[in-house]
């Protein structure tokens, strides 16, 4: 063979490994409405950037058959590229080959990518679409899972792994996804169960389509498993671009700090009217983080699931922030424990990735209720606490309204090393709201009362006394628990002010193998 027939012969392999499972199924893929893996790849990246691994790996399976079904690559695209100039390893799996089913080659080339991501510290992508362990494989299949597990588990922290369901996830291959930071699902092509419609139609008897049990929506809003939910494959890859702008590119990297001609000292008067007279009255916590933030930009996670609590990255000067707010027209914005599971892993990511973290307040409490109870609202809500208390990112907590009993310790108070908290003039830090608070302190005297008039006005005056003792911010800040009162148009300044005042931060944690958060 002549060099030019080998540099032919390579050409050629090319070729024919770029094909995949071969134009009919690439068709299939696309009357689907999804890309193929490499078009996803090529979409996703800066343009020319990606160079592949591993195209001429093929499986070693002699099973059914297998020894004459082989595809150069074996059903998943490997490699390298940039996103905005910034290092990425990526893994795009092929459902035109063999369903993109997972055999022991396919998981090494995961490995991989995985192992030179952890050695020079980038981000982890996965795009699946497979239809789980290849099944002539047997257990060498599932061997190759438990490998990609395990190292999902030691990249925890180390490097941020995203996850993109562009087609089926099923059976134990959801938890690859589920071990990474963030997983987000394409509408009605997409779905995740740990066992399908049919197999629970056979053990329960229920009858339930792949996209009840297991879609998007359901996700995004029920179970809270994913965290974005896109009407698209095109709205998923561009979120993972500006995903990753909020991110570093690992845990001993600071986030990226973008030049922005938003002024930081902006003023915004429409936060000093925002907090309605009436302290029973909603309003939408969202206007204020949207005021507060660079160009008013928010990248929220988790929108659609525990509504009652915002989580989500913006910028302020230019520096990634990472906010935690309650949502008062929501549910008053109560804690429950969807919102105290969202909220606390959000902080503990922030946290992991050097992210500073805005805590905004205001909560009447903790749901009270049996349903509560008995669904382990003590253990969540310490979950939110201990997660607040183990964080040595800075810290700022802002209390707009309502701060009451655990539900303000848990919220990122000075006491669990809150750097700087700030009140507006409008907040009430106290044990309870001033109606609950008069039932326990004047029950006694009040049922001795017979006249429903006289009880009612007596119960008004204390109501008149607890308020204008207790629903403020000036108790607080007597004891230094706030470390000033400020004028809410102030806000997106005093806050950017602080957290570059907080830039050099060093706190840490005694040494221990790790804690024992309450899971
Ligand atoms: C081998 C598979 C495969 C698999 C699909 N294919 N899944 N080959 N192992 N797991 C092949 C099909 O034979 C077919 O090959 C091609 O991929 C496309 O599949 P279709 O069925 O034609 O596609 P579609 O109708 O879109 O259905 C997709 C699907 C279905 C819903 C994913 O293929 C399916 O139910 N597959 C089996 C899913 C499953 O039970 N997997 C094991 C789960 S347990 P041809 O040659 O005809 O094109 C598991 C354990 C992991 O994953 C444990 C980790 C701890």
């Amino acid at each position: 063979m002549s060099s030019q027939d080998k540099i032919k012969k390579l050409i050629d392999l090319r070729t024919e490994a770029k094909l995949g499972g071969g134009q009919k199924r690439i068709d299939a893929q696309h009357a689907k409405g999804k890309m193929t893996a490499r078009e996803r790849i090529e979409a996703l990246v800066d343009e020319g950037s990606f160079e592949e691994f591993d195209m001429f790996v093929t499986h070693r399976c002699v099973n059914f058959g297998m020894e004459k079904n082989k595809f150069l690559g074996d059903g998943v695209v490997t490699g390298h590229g940039t996103i905005d100039g910034r290092v990425v390893y990526l893994f795009s799996q092929d459902f035109t080959v063999l369903g993109g089913s997972l055999s022991e080659t396919f998981a090494m080339k995961i490995c991989k990518v995985m192992d030179m991501a952890m050695r020079v510290g980038a981000p982890v992508i996965g795009i699946n679409d497979s239809g789980g362990a290849r099944i002539q494989e047997g257990v060498t299949s599932l061997a190759g899972y438990a490998e990609i597990f395990q190292r999902n588990i030691e990249a925890s922290g180390v490097i941020p792994q995203i996850s993109a369901i562009f087609g089926p996830c099923a059976g134990g291959a959801v938890y690859s996804p589920a071990l990474t930071d963030f997983i987000m699902m394409t509408e009605n092509t997409s779905y995740m169960f740990v066992t399908g419609p049919k197999v629970v139609k056979t053990v329960t008897g229920e009858d339930i389509t792949t996209e009840d049990l297991g879609g998007a929506n359901i996700h995004a809003s029920k179970s809270g498993v994913a965290h974005f939910k896109l009407e698209n494959e095109e709205e998923g890859l561009l979120l993972i671009r500006k995903l990753l702008s909020y991110l570093p590119q690992n845990n001993l990297e600071e986030p990226p700090v973008l030049d922005v001609t938003d002024p930081i000292d902006r003023l915004d008067d429409a936060l000093n009217t925002i907090i309605p007279d009436n302290p029973n009255k909603p309003y939408d916590m969202k206007e204020v983080i949207y005021a507060m933030s660079d160009h008013n930009e928010f990248l929220e996670v988790h929108r659609n699931y525990a509504k009652n609590i915002i989580v989500g990255f913006v910028r302020m000067g230019g520096m990634s922030v990472g906010v935690v707010a309650n949502q008062p027209s929501f549910l008053a914005g109560v804690l429950d424990c969807d919102a105290s599971r969202k909220a606390a892993r959000f902080v503990r990511f922030c946290d992991a990735f050097n992210i500073p973290i805005l805590t905004l307040v205001d909560v009447p409490g903790f749901l009270p209720g049996s349903g509560q109870e008995y669904a382990g609202i003590i253990t969540h809500g310490a979950k939110l606490m201990f997660a607040f208390g183990e964080a040595t990112v800075p810290k700022i907590t802002v209390t707009l309204r309502k701060s009451y009993g655990g539900a303000h310790d848990v919220m990122s108070c000075k006491q669990l090393r809150g750097d700087l908290n700030y009140a507006w003039p409008t907040a009430e830090i106290a044990v309870m709201g001033a109606k609950g608070a008069i039932e326990v302190l004047e029950g006694r005297a009040m049922s001795k009362i017979e006249d429903p008039e006289e009880k009612a006005k007596y119960a008004a005056e204390k109501i008149e006394e607890y308020t204008e003792q207790f629903a403020n911010p000036y108790q607080a800040a007597s004891y230094g628990y706030i470390d000033d009162v400020i004028e809410p148009k102030n806000s997106r300044f005093r806050i950017i002010r602080g957290f570059q005042s907080l830039q050099t931060k060093k706190l840490s944690l005694p040494p221990k193998k790790h804690g024992n958060i309450p899971l």
